[in-house]
């Protein structure tokens, strides 16, 4: 995406430039200097005429047949009281949808005709809103014009550096997000644990970090045996993803841990048929851990940031662990397995207690598309994050608010730790069905987290799936992650 921040009268239009003007219902500005006089007056009647009145996510596109530019959209930005970043972002993807059938290729935004826009929303909601994933296509349906440049017209000078860093920030980050839809949305028999190491390296490569890569052999010398239990049933080999983002002027480490199942049909505790092909997106945890990591490697923030992914696919193999098997953990805890199913935990526990181990951080955040429970109680709106720190949770709700990726806090009460004692083992990789099923998988994990900060964010329902959210193709993954973590990571980083 190309991008400018001008002031008034700086804009390049062509004829296939839309120039967007937004509109509060409950405050009457005027049209900006992009306009000529003509349309400006052709606006005013469309107003009285057409009964635009400026409600959230209205678009209306007027032709301007003999204007240095394509057409005019007037995009509603609902009432002023009620208005913040989300609803420009949904606005924003609306004008993505109403600009499609009209051959536009770059956006002019005049943000000095509306009072106070937090124009990078808008620019975020255009680029994820312009997402499709046509990869597998074999051929592309009519070619589309598609938005692949975005201009922002403000009214004064005053902190329009800050604001250009702010745009192309938000550009880098949203790239990424719509990479880490990509690898997301990549079919199961396109993105193998391996595959998916090999995307690992070629972050590294591009951005400088460090990548280290195990696989089986390593992972069976290391003891990793919560990972290779959840392996050994699929022809394919695991992999325990390392990168390494270093800064010399790191005053601290975090540490991102993403579930990387690149398909999960249950194992020998089968999932039923009818929507498995979606557990091809039990991987948006590490989609987001990688797509975080490549951000932090383009933005180079001033701190420490180690993204750790445990890949795997959890099949039905001759060789696949079953039901009553006890297995010993990269910590040395017990653990019997109960359910097939239940895996991200058994992949998880390792990686979380390998990097606590390896790099000490100052904190450690797992992102998991990990229980269908999470679902039920959250529906696809939000995140549910469970912590054993308070200031964790804070941290991650600020970094939720400013980026728009919800989080919600839930309890980790020591009666739910009790529920995934084991019998013969130390742990059950299950609690009791139909009874707290996200807290008690958080409650699993907190066994393998010895004394760091930690927060488990269970993403199973916000990393796809949600309905009309205008920027987010309700058909593909959300890329839910990148933003909430880049934008954690930049907030604790030293400026
Ligand atoms: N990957 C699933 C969780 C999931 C289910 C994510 C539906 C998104 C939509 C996870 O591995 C799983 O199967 N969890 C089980 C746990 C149960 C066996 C305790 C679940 O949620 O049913
Ligand atoms: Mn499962
Ligand atoms: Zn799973």
């Amino acid at each position: 995406m190309r991008l400018h921040v001008y002031t008034p009268g700086q804009a390049e239009l062509s004829a296939s430039t839309a120039i967007v003007l937004p509109r509060y219902t409950d405050l009457k500005e005027g049209w900006g200097d992009t306009l000529i006089a003509a349309d400006a007056q052709a606006l005013d009647a469309i107003i009285k005429d057409e009964g635009f009145s400026g409600k959230t996510e209205e678009c209306y596109v007027l032709p301007t047949p003999g204007s240095a530019y394509r057409c005019i959209v007037l995009m509603g930005l609902g009432n002023f009281s009620s208005f913040d970043a989300e609803v420009l972002r949904r606005c924003a993807g609306q004008v993505c949808t109403a600009v499609k059938s009209h051959k536009i290729d770059h956006l002019v935004l005049d943000a000095s005709v509306a009072e106070a826009l937090p124009v990078e929303a808008f620019i975020e909601g255009v680029i994820l809103g312009s997402y499709d994933f046509i990869d597998y296509k074999a051929k592309p349906e009519t070619p589309v014009t598609i938005v692949s440049e975005i201009s922002v017209v403000v009214g004064s000078e005053e902190g329009l550096d800050e604001l250009r860093e702010g745009c192309a920030r938000t550009a880098i980050v949203c790239k990424n997000v719509n990479w880490a839809r990509d690898l997301a949305n990549t079919p199961p028999n396109g993105l193998t644990p391996t595959k998916m190491g090999e995307y690992a390296e070629g972050i590294a490569q591009e951005t400088g970090l460090i990548c280290t890569l195990f696989d089986d052999a390593a992972l069976s010398k290391e003891g990793m045996n919560g990972i290779l239990s959840v392996s050994q049933g699929s022809s394919e080999e695991a992999r325990l993803i390392v990168l390494e983002y270093r800064h010399p002027d790191a005053e601290q480490t975090l540490a991102i841990v993403g579930k990387g199942v690149t398909f999960d049909t249950g194992g020998i505790s089968l999932k039923p048929g009818t929507g498995m092909h979606e557990m091809k997106f039990d991987m948006c945890g590490a989609a987001a851990v990688l797509g975080a990591m490549k951000t932090i490697g383009e933005l180079k923030p001033k701190i420490n940031v180690v993204g750790v992914v445990p890949a795997a696919e959890n099949k039905t193999g001759a060789e696949a662990y079953v039901p009553g098997d006890i297995i010993t953990m990269y910590n040395g805890k017990t653990v019997e397995v109960h359910n097939t199913d239940a895996e991200g935990r058994m992949l998880l526990a390792d990686a979380l207690a390998y990097t606590e181990k390896t790099f000490a951080p100052d904190a450690l955040v797992n992102f998991a598309t990990l229980t269908g429970a999470v679902v039920v109680a959250l529906g696809h709106y939000a995140a549910g994050v469970f912590a054993n720190d308070d200031s964790l949770v804070e941290e991650l709700q600020l970094a939720a608010q400013a980026s728009g990726e919800r989080v919600w806090p839930m309890p980790l009460w020591d009666d739910y730790c009790k529920l995934v004692e084991g019998t013969h083992a130390d742990l059950c990789n299950i609690g009791p069905p139909g009874e707290a099923g996200s807290i008690t998988a958080a409650a699993f994990l907190k066994n393998f987290v010895d004394k760091a900060r930690w927060a488990h964010v269970d993403i199973a329902g916000a990393a796809w799936g949600g309905k009309n959210i205008s920027y987010l193709n309700p058909k593909h993954a959300t890329g839910y992650g990148v933003r909430l973590i880049t934008q954690w990571v930049l907030d604790e980083s030293t400026h």
